[in-house]
């Protein structure tokens, strides 16, 4: 479209709230690409302010005269924004910023999966009395569109399972430290140097973030009504480079895996890391990638792939969902979906010791006659069954400590609890086990 017909088409002027990693890249898609959204909006889409707390900072954007300021007013108080990208970080200034907005009239976009997750029910609510939307594709796995894949074009389905590399740092830290073969925390700092990690990587590698989003995600597929901090959490701090080459060397890789699965009317939640086959789709997602495998009654099996953190490609998905508000959309689907509502949850959760899977056990234990057969002895009381086995010789003579593999069959959270329980008080069995499962 040539530029002279976008000024003379109708304007929609929008804000952001929050320049940082994602709010600039949002801001050079508005500015350097306008002909797109202009496309796609059928009117131009004007950005009228950002909004930031240092007004000296230095920024990776050029922006218009007048448009940055450190005063949310400025917004609030215009009434011709429509629309609001908001873009800081953490739960409570974003929870009051999210508020303030809907409450001046602005339908809002965000990317900040932690405040819906944390106070979904309560900003819905308020945006339903007052009348306007909120859109998040953005929240959960950055640039995939995987929000609104579930909540509109998957919706003919009963959504069986989900399975998904939802943290693109833990993904990016696992496959540097495989590749590389440098040290966790050095792959941690390349991580925050790159802008995947969240302004506290703790939310990343311990899990949470997963499971904010997993718990968004079972809130969208399933109608479950689960808290985050419910979600059983496993995250990748305690990862060893043993672990992953033994996971190498019996075919498979390590993923951190967020995972819903519907059995009956019960919903088995969990994060953590995962013995994924080398063979598999999931296995080959590498650096900040994501990956998300549905199972739908319908459609089948579905895979989304694609960046989940990094600043372009979260803009992506937050331009999109700025275009979808200006021109309606957003609205319909908002009303329709009823997302965080009082409808009653259509699943529970399952509980976590019933929940069935195989595992990958590391044991490190002194090189002493009888220490297998205690374990062994141990998992056989609870009807474990191991599927494989590795220990190798050590040429240096018995060693105090050596890492012994085991792998089950099928077996339950429950039971593994129990055996572990044992096999921890047993005097040549040295630090707790490390337990992973196996994705089968
Ligand atoms: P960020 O780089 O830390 O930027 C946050 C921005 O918010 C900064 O510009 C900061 O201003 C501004 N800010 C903070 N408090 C404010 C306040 N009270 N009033 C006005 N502005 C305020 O964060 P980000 O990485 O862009 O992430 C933003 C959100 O997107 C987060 O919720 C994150 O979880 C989510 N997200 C991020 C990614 C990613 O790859 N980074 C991907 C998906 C989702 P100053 O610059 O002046 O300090
Ligand atoms: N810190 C998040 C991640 C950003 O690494 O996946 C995207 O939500």
């Amino acid at each position: 479209m040539a530029p002279e017909s976008i000024k003379r088409m109708e304007k929609t002027k929008v804000a952001i709230v929050g320049l940082g990693t994602v709010g600039t890249g949002v801001a050079r898609l508005l500015l350097d690409h306008g002909e797109r959204t202009t496309r796609h909006a059928g009117r131009s889409i004007w950005l009228e302010k950002a909004v930031v707390r240092d007004l000296n900072k230095p920024r990776d954007v050029e922006l218009p005269e007048g448009v940055l300021t450190d005063r949310l007013e400025e917004v609030t108080d215009n009434d011709e924004i429509e629309c609001v990208v908001q873009l800081v970080g953490g739960v409570e200034a974003a929870r009051s910023i999210m508020i303030q907005l809907l409450e001046s009239g602005k339908d809002v976009v965000t990317a900040n999966k932690a405040l819906l997750a944390e106070y979904g029910a309560e900003l819905f609510d308020r945006a339903r009395e007052l009348g306007r939307s909120i859109a998040f594709d953005a929240a959960v796995a950055g640039g995939i569109p995987i929000v609104t894949n579930i909540g509109q074009c998957l919706s003919a389905n009963r959504i069986e399972s989900i399975h998904g590399i939802l943290n693109g740092t833990c993904n990016f830290i696992i496959s540097q430290m495989e590749e590389q073969g440098i040290s966790y925390h050095e792959a941690v700092e390349e991580a925050q140097r790159r802008g995947y990690a969240e302004a506290d990587p703790t939310m990343d590698v311990d899990g949470s973030d997963a499971a904010q989003k997993l718990a968004i995600l079972s809130h969208l597929a399933f109608g479950a009504r689960v808290h985050w901090k419910d979600i059983s959490r496993q995250g990748i701090e305690s990862l060893s480079p043993t672990d992953l080459r033994f996971a190498g060397e019996l075919g498979y890789r390590l993923k951190s895996l967020a995972v819903a699965r519907l059995e009956g009317d019960e919903l088995e939640l969990h994060v953590g890391t995962q013995l994924v086959r080398r063979d598999s789709p999931l296995a080959e997602v590498g650096g900040a990638y994501n990956a998300i495998r549905l199972v739908g009654d319908a459609v089948g099996r579905v895979w989304f792939h694609g960046m989940g953190a990094g600043r372009m490609p979260t803009a992506s998905a937050v331009v999109a969902d700025l275009i979808d508000s200006v021109v309606g959309r957003t609205a319909i689907t908002f009303r329709t979906l009823q997302l965080w509502s009082e409808r009653p949850a259509r699943v529970l959760p399952k509980p976590s010791a019933t929940a069935a899977t195989r595992y990958y056990l590391r044991f490190t234990v002194q090189d002493h006659p009888g220490v297998l057969a205690d374990i062994t002895g141990a998992l056989s009381k609870q009807d474990i069954s191991i599927a494989s086995f590795i220990q190798h010789e050590q040429h240096e003579g018995p060693s105090d400590r050596i890492p012994l593999i085991i792998m089950t069959h099928q077996t339950t959270v429950g039971a593994a609890d129990r055996a572990l329980a044992e096999i921890h008080q047993l005097e040549m069995v040295h630090e707790p086990a490390m337990r992973l499962r196996i994705l089968d």
